[in-house]
């Protein structure tokens, strides 16, 4: 969906939209098409790449917040779809930041043995949290999933540490608060569009920038690198501007980061891996090069990884 055609659904345009975001365009999932849909078809990808057969797997997490249904977990789904009958499977629920808290669940336990083979997913179809009513939202977001396989391989590369922080105070400034125990679906929910994402956009703004800034340089600090040392830094892409000004908060030029918010809007839980993805895949990012991955969300929550490709 292009900004064009967000003109003819809410009053803005692909001038405001690019230059207060750099986006372009976003994709929305099929009516048909569910998070779980969208999820495996990323997971049989990676699945290809490594050569992992589906009775490899032992655990699958998926971070979203557009599960499929409030149980069973999109993971379960993602197990019927792919096959993996041996996998333990949950989904993990934090916001943007889902992607990077997943991953390092799946390190905890693939380093302690428990776990030979883990599928780690992000995948969301925001599109149906939307309030097509609200430009301050809708014209932000986008559907997509990415998926990784871990293993712990003893190779001299992986992922050399994870940054993993949260605030609850703030989390009334970014969240879909209808559907759920506290506000249940009900006429009102759905009148006053509780069941979609609210954002206070400038408020996020600031908090995105500093809590990213911060925990890429904690991340960097742990393992004693500099900014100098990263090749390549995976941002969140929910808003070019915020990545600029971390860039200038860490002391990182703009050509250090990759980005593709430009074609995919925030994807939620599945912007970081789906940008590694498109980096590795494109020679971005080359085997022993250090990538930063660094992301912020609902909660609010945010984490860092810096890994060795
Ligand atoms: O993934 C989780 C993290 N999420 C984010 O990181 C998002 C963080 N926030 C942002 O990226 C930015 O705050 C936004 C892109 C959401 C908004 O940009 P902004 O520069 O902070 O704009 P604003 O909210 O201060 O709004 C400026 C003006 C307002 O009009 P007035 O009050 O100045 O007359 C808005 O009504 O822009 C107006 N506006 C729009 N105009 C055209 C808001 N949305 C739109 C729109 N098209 N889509």
């Amino acid at each position: 969906m292009t900004n064009a055609e967000l003109e003819q659904i809410v009053d803005t345009s692909d001038e405001w939209v690019y230059s207060r975001t750099g986006i372009r365009e976003r994709h929305i999932a099929a009516e048909n098409e569910a998070t779980s849909d969208m999820a495996a078809q990323a997971a049989r990808k990676a699945m290809k790449d490594g050569g992992i057969e589906p009775d490899e797997i032992d655990l699958i997490v998926v971070a979203t917040c557009t599960p499929d249904m409030a149980f069973p977990s999109t993971a379960c789904f993602v197990q019927k779809h792919i096959g993996a009958k041996n996998a333990a499977c949950m989904d993990l629920s934090a916001a943007c930041s889902g992607f990077l808290y997943a991953m390092d669940v799946g390190r905890q336990f693939v380093s302690t043995g428990g776990v030979q083979t883990a599928l780690i997913i992000g995948a969301e179809k925001m599109s149906v949290v939307m309030d097509w009513t609200d430009r301050s939202t809708c014209v932000l977001f986008g559907d997509g999933a990415g998926a990784a396989i871990l293993q712990a391989k003893g190779a001299p590369y992986g992922i050399l540490t994870s940054v993993l922080g949260a605030d609850g105070t703030l989390s009334d400034l970014l969240a879909i608060p209808g559907g759920g125990s506290r506000h249940p679906l009900s006429q009102q929910v759905l009148d006053e569009r509780m069941n979609c994402l609210k954002m206070a956009g400038r408020e996020v703004f600031k908090h995105a920038v500093t809590n990213m800034a911060n925990s890429a340089l904690e991340a960097l600090g742990r393992c004693g690198a500099t900014i100098e040392d990263v090749s390549c830094i995976i941002p969140h892409q929910a808003n070019a501007r915020i990545i600029q000004a971390i860039g200038q908060r860490i002391g990182a030029p703009l050509e250090k980061f990759y980005l593709n918010v430009d074609r995919f809007g925030n994807t939620s839980a599945a912007s970081i891996i789906m940008a590694l993805d498109e980096a590795a895949r494109n020679g971005r990012i080359k085997r022993g090069e250090l990538v930063l991955m660094v992301v912020f969300g609902g909660g609010f929550t945010w984490a860092a990884s810096l890994v060795e490709w």
